[in-house]
């Protein structure tokens, strides 16, 4: 029995079955019970010894060739021939889409609206230096904001620092370009907290400051008002309070009436301070400009009804994929 002119033979067969049908009629003839290798293999018994020992490995071998030929046909007739093989009654195995996080949405959000008036979107260095954080933005050296407790000091050598808000921009923004013009940054801020509710060790600030001539608190109440209308998509009373800020003069603390009629403070802002203005070159007699800060998270919860900051950031799925 010539045992690889029938491999051969086999071989060159299989390679000419194009469907089905036809690789079924080739099994028979080679690897059906009364194909000549089965027929053969069964007479092995017989032959004497000495034969035996050579032939029953390679009758062997040559049929493990063959199966192994058959089942890569069968592949690839089936991958051929999809439609034939693809089965409409199989259950369909729903795919799973990401979601995007609720705070990417309402940065997105936010970069949007203030983009349509015309604000540009910048965004700086989450890594940064006291001079920027503290110092251009007339915040006094023993302010207890600059504390070992509030601040992530990186290296108080060097004075780098995880930003503790989005200010910094500001200073950043002015020293680079002419007024007039308006920004919104948008951007990650670090704080040395202990976390609660409403506390986290990091979280998310937006930042806005229009410089030109003429500029005035007015402005900031339109801006903010035409904002938090379209964020909130209904008609928003904004109030303002006095407070303190070193880095603007006069400071106001930004609320908003909420749909139970209760008025809730969401940013801080004001006139930039001429010693700001100043520092950067620029002549506050003649160009002035408001700025003001809100959490993002704020806005997120507010918008949301979320009342636990810490859910933004425990990578829950559950509470995620709501959004
Ligand atoms: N940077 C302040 C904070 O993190 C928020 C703020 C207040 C920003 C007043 C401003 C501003 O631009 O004018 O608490």
């Amino acid at each position: 029995m010539d045992i690889a002119g029938l491999e051969r033979e086999a071989l060159d067969a299989l390679e000419k079955t194009k469907d089905i049908a036809a690789l079924d009629a080739w099994h028979a003839t080679y690897l059906g019970r009364k194909s000549r290798l089965n027929v053969f293999m069964r007479s092995i018994g017989e032959l004497p010894l000495a034969e035996k020992k050579t032939v029953a490995p390679a009758a062997q071998a040559t049929k493990r060739l063959l199966e192994e030929a058959y089942a890569r046909r069968e592949k690839y007739i089936a991958g051929s021939n999809e439609a034939a093989a693809f089965d409409v009654t199989m259950p369909a195995i729903r795919p799973v889409y990401g979601r995007l996080h609720p705070l990417t949405l309402v940065e997105r959000s936010i970069r949007t609206i203030f983009s349509s008036m015309n604000f540009s979107v910048v965004e700086g260095p989450e890594l940064e230096t006291e001079k920027y954080n503290f110092d251009s933005l007339n915040i006094p050296k023993n302010h207890p904001a600059r504390d070992m407790q509030d601040t992530l000091w990186v290296s108080t050598d060097k004075g780098t620092l995880m930003r503790t808000h989005t200010s910094p921009m500001q200073v950043r923004h002015m020293e680079k370009h002419l007024p007039p013009f308006q920004i919104i940054v948008p951007g990650r801020v670090f704080r040395n907290e202990a976390t609660d509710a409403s506390h986290e060790i990091n979280f998310y600030q937006f930042e806005g400051l229009m410089v030109g001539e003429g500029i005035s608190l007015a402005n900031l109440k339109g801006v903010i008002t035409g904002f938090c209308e379209r964020f909130f998509e209904r008609a928003v009373d904004v109030r303002f309070r006095p407070s303190y800020f070193p880095f603007t003069e006069p400071s106001v603390e930004i609320d908003i009436r909420m749909e139970n009629g209760k008025w809730l403070e969401v940013m801080g802002g004001g006139m930039v301070h001429p010693a700001v203005l100043e520092g950067v070159g620029y002549d506050p007699a003649k160009i002035s400009g408001f700025a003001f800060g809100g959490g993002l998270d704020r806005f997120a919860m507010i918008k949301y009804g979320i009342t636990d900051i810490r859910l933004f950031y425990g990578a829950d799925l559950r509470f995620n994929n709501q959004f």
